[in-house]
């Protein structure tokens, strides 16, 4: 198993670890995102036999120890499996998290208690702000949510976009296609009512670029890219409800 990096924005890091086994042919990445900041974040654990690779990633970019700040979409493995283990490698660090992940999982799971963020409260990183905002259910998980890092636009957009393959750590081109292709394989998304109004309420953020966890990143209009995945879980709802009248955002 090995862990490639690639700068991705300005001191914003893209840790990636492919694995030919899941969704063969094509394999999934499993990505992490490090920002170097004077406090540094890291978004996305892995999962626990990830830590060894991941870690030794990071290190390559700073001590591991330097770590400040740990967050993660939502509460399953390949998000948070190693968190402790990350807790115990930077004794400074933190997990941040919304009320809900820390009131539900948090308190119980992580080794020392998480720091509960509000929803769009803000964290000053030095020289750079990272934005906590809920988003419920969207993709999975009563406590999802998103960071959005302020001074380069970057949505730190969790399991939203996932797609197969191991292609470039960055693209300019589509993402919706390849996202919509792996919904129709693994129907990861909690498909309800507010799906598509989370996603809009994300594309009023204007990200210039979209870092997603399984997949490539995406640099561009990230606010046309979230609104045409908007559309897309629209029509999957309406497909699902026939004959009821839903209320757009
Ligand atoms: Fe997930
Ligand atoms: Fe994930």
């Amino acid at each position: 198993m090995s862990t490639q990096i690639t700068e991705i924005g300005d001191r914003i890091y893209r840790l990636s670890t492919f694995v030919p086994e899941v969704a063969p042919p094509a394999g999934f990445v499993f990505n992490q995102f490090l920002i170097d900041a004077d406090e540094p974040v890291l978004f996305h654990c892995g999962g626990r036999r990830m830590f060894p690779s991941v870690s030794a990633a990071v290190a390559k970019i700073m001590p591991v120890e330097k770590i400040r700040w740990i967050g993660f979409g939502h509460v399953e493995s390949d998000e948070c499996g190693s968190m402790n283990l990350w807790l115990a490698s930077a004794p400074q660090s933190e997990i941040i998290h919304g009320l809900t992940a820390c009131h539900v999982s948090l308190h119980d799971l992580a080794d020392r208690p998480p720091r509960a963020m509000t929803d769009g409260e803000s964290i000053d990183i030095g020289s750079r702000r990272i934005r906590y905002i809920d988003t419920p259910h969207v993709p999975h998980g009563w406590e999802a949510g998103v960071l959005f890092e302020e001074t380069t636009r970057t949505l730190f957009c969790g399991d939203l976009f996932t797609h197969v393959g191991n292609g470039p750590a960055l693209v300019e081109t589509d993402i919706v296609g390849p996202a919509m292709a792996a919904e129709d394989i693994f129907h990861a998304t909690s498909l309800t009512p507010s799906t598509a109004p989370s996603i809009r309420k994300l594309a009023a953020l204007k990200p210039r670029t979209l870092a997603v966890m399984h997949g490539s990143s995406y640099r561009g209009d990230g606010g046309n890219a979230l609104r045409a995945l908007a559309d897309y879980y629209d029509r999957q709802i309406h497909a699902a409800l026939p004959g009821r009248v839903l209320t757009p955002a």
